[in-house]
C-alpha cells in the first residue's frame, strides 16, 4: 500500500476537487464557480439537527480561466472565497488562473495545498477582488522513490488526475481501484497509514477502494442528513452513512474534520473512508466509520439502567472525547481546536465495553491559533434546538469568538450527563429515560418554545430528590449545573470536567 503513496498523495487534492465536480453534475466547474445558490428549504423532524443555511454572503472575485459563463469584466461572485491557483501543465509550464470558490468545501480545498508534492498551489482570500494580489508559487518537485509505479505511470497518474485535464475522463478513472492484499484488516490499514503518513487517515484511493468493496447489509438509522447502514468489508462490520445530495455541505465538513491530522482518538468515532458516487441529482455521498452494535447513547439509555461505575465510565469517556475535540495541539503536525455544535445523546455511540465515542461532526467549527483563523459558520442557529445553549437560542453568541462555540458545547454536555444520571440506579430507584426538557416543551420544540423555557424562564432539566442523597449523583448534579450555567463564562471547561470525573473514577477504583 505504501508503494502507491506517491501517486495517492499526488492525486489527493485533485481528486477532492474532481469528486466534487463530478457530484455537481451538469457543471463540472461547480465548486469553483460558486453561485451561492440557496439549498432547498428543509423541514427538520423531531429533535433533528438544523444545518447552516447557505447565507447569501456575496463576495466579488477576479476570475481568469475559471469564469462562469455569465461573467462580465472578469468578475465572479461567491458565498465562499476567492482563489488563485498556479499549476504546471503537461508541457511543464506554470499557469496561473483564478476565480470564485463555493463556500462548501472551500476550507478543505484552500488548505490542502501545502502538501507540496502536487505541483500546484492554491491560495484563497475573502475580501472583494483580493485574489488579484495573490501570487501562489509552485511547490518543489516531488521526490522520486516510488517502488510500484514506473516513472511513466507516475507521470500518467499525476496528469490524469490533474484538475484542469479533460473532465470527461475523471469519471472513468475514478472507477480505478487499488489492490489491498487479502488478510489486511481495516485496523491494520489504518495503523499503517497512521505510522507512515500524515496521520490524517487512509489515502483517498484506498478509501474509494474500500468504499466500493463494501456490501450494504441493512439500514440501521435515519436522520436529517440521510441514512446509516450496516455494511461489511471483507467480513468486517462497518457503518455507512449515506448523505442526501442536498446535505453535501455536511458530508464535506464531516469528511474534512475526520481527515484532520491527529483526529483519531478512542472516544471519537473511528473514520475509515469517504466516497462519492453518481452524478447530478443522484449523487450519493458516503462516510464509512467503525460500527458499534450497541448504538447511540440515546438508544442505550432507553434500554439499559446503569450503576455508578457504568455512569462514570460513560460520562468520563464522553468527556475525554470532547476534550480531544476541544483541545488544540500545537505544531506542524498539530490539531486545531474543534467545537462540535451538535452534541446530544443521539450523536454519541456506545462501544462494546461501555465507553462512548462522539460522532456526527457535520457541523463542527475549527480554530487554529497559529493562523488565528476561526472557521466561521454561516449561521449561528444550528444544531438541535432541544440542546441549544441559551446564547444560541437568543442569538447573543459571538460568532467570531471561537471559545463561544466551545462553551455552547459544554451546555449540551451538561444535558447529556443529566440524561445519563436519570438512568443510574441508587437505593433501588431509577427514573425512566427522557430527553432533556421533556416535560416543558412539545416533542418537536420550536425556537420559541426553547427560548421561553431556557432563556426567559431560565429553567433547566428537573432533578430527582434522590440525587441529593447519593454521593456520586450529587457530584454529577454539581457538574451538570456548572455546565449548563446561563452565563457561558461561568461554565466548566471540558478539561475541568474531565479532571473532576477522573478523580471520581479513581476514588471508586473503576477501570476505564
Ligand atoms: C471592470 O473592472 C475593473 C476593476 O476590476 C474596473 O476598474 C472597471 O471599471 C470595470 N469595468 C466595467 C465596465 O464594469
Ligand atoms: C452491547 O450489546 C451486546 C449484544 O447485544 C451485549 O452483549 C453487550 O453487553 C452490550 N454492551 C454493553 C456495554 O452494554
Ligand atoms: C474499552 O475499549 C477501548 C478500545 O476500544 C480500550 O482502549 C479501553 O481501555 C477499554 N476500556 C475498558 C474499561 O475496558
Amino acid at each position: 500500500m505504501a508503494a502507491l503513496s506517491l501517486c495517492l498523495t499526488v492525486i489527493t487534492v485533485s481528486l477532492l476537487l474532481t469528486l466534487r465536480a463530478d457530484g455537481a453534475g451538469q457543471n463540472p466547474d461547480h465548486v469553483l464557480q460558486g453561485t451561492g445558490v440557496k439549498h432547498e428549504a428543509r423541514r427538520p423532524g423531531e429533535d433533528s439537527t438544523i444545518a447552516p443555511e447557505d447565507a447569501a454572503r456575496f463576495l466579488s472575485c477576479y476570475c481568469s480561466g475559471h469564469c462562469p459563463d455569465d461573467a462580465t469584466n472578469n468578475t465572479c461572485q461567491t458565498n465562499g472565497q476567492c482563489f488563485a491557483i498556479i499549476e504546471e501543465d503537461e508541457q511543464g509550464e506554470a499557469i496561473l488562473t483564478s476565480g470564485c470558490m463555493k463556500y462548501e468545501g472551500s476550507h478543505f480545498q484552500c488548505k490542502d495545498s501545502p502538501k507540496a508534492q502536487t505541483r500546484r498551489t492554491i491560495e484563497c482570500c475573502n475580501t472583494d477582488f483580493c485574489n488579484r494580489d495573490l501570487q501562489p508559487t509552485l511547490p518543489p518537485v516531488a521526490p522520486a522513490g516510488n517502488v510500484l509505479l514506473t516513472t511513466a505511470q507516475r507521470f500518467r497518474c499525476f496528469f490524469r488526475y490533474k484538475w484542469q485535464a479533460e473532465r470527461q475522463r475523471y469519471h472513468k478513472d475514478l472507477e480505478q481501484e487499488v489492490f489491498i492484499p487479502a488478510g489486511e484488516s481495516l485496523k491494520d490499514l489504518i495503523h499503517q497509514s497512521q505510522s507512515s503518513g500524515s496521520g490524517s487517515g487512509l489515502p483517498l484511493l484506498v478509501q474509494r477502494t474500500i468504499a466500493k468493496q463494501i456490501q450494504m447489509v441493512r439500514q440501521i438509522g435515519k436522520g436529517r442528513y440521510g441514512e446509516v447502514w450496516l455494511g461489511r468489508w471483507r467480513g468486517e462490520k462497518v457503518a455507512v452513512k449515506v448523505f442526501f445530495t442536498r446535505e453535501e455541505a455536511s458530508w464535506f465538513r464531516e469528511t474534512e474534520i475526520y481527515q484532520t491530522v491527529l483526529m483519531r482518538h478512542e472516544n471519537i468515532l473511528g473514520f475509515i473512508a469517504a466516497d462519492i458516487k453518481g452524478t447530478g441529482a443522484f449523487t450519493q455521498l458516503f462516510l464509512i466509520t467503525d460500527y458499534h452494535e450497541n448504538g447511540s447513547l440515546y438508544d442505550y439509555l432507553k434500554l439499559t439502567t446503569l450503576d455508578t461505575q457504568a455512569l462514570l465510565r460513560l460520562a468520563y469517556s464522553a468527556a475525554c472525547g470532547l476534550c480531544h475535540l476541544h483541545t488544540e495541539i500545537y505544531g506542524t503536525q498539530g490539531k486545531p481546536a474543534i467545537a462540535h455544535r451538535d452534541l446530544k445523546s443521539k450523536n454519541i455511540l456506545i462501544k462494546k465495553n461501555g465507553t462512548c465515542c462522539i460522532a456526527d461532526l457535520g457541523l463542527a467549527v475549527k480554530f487554529n491559533s497559529d493562523t488565528n483563523e476561526v472557521d466561521i459558520p454561516l449561521s449561528t442557529r444550528v444544531g438541535t434546538r432541544r440542546y441549544m445553549a441559551p446564547e444560541v437560542l437568543d442569538e447573543s453568541l459571538n460568532k467570531n469568538h471561537f471559545q463561544a462555540y466551545i462553551m455552547a458545547d459544554m451546555y449540551s454536555y451538561g444535558l447529556v450527563i443529566w440524561e445519563m444520571a436519570r438512568r443510574c440506579i441508587t437505593g433501588g430507584i431509577v427514573e425512566d429515560y427522557q430527553l432533556p426538557y421533556y416535560e416543558m416543551v412539545p416533542s418537536d420544540p420550536s425556537y420559541e418554545d426553547m427560548l421561553e423555557v431556557v432563556c426567559v424562564k431560565g429553567l433547566r432539566p428537573t432533578v430527582s430528590n434522590r440525587w441529593n442523597s447519593d454521593e456520586c449523583l450529587r457530584a454529577m448534579l454539581k457538574l451538570m449545573s456548572e455546565c449548563w450555567a446561563h452565563n457561558p463564562a461561568s461554565r466548566l471547561t471540558i478539561l475541568r470536567v474531565k479532571k473532576t470525573l477522573a478523580k471520581m473514577v479513581e476514588s471508586q477504583d473503576i477501570k476505564i
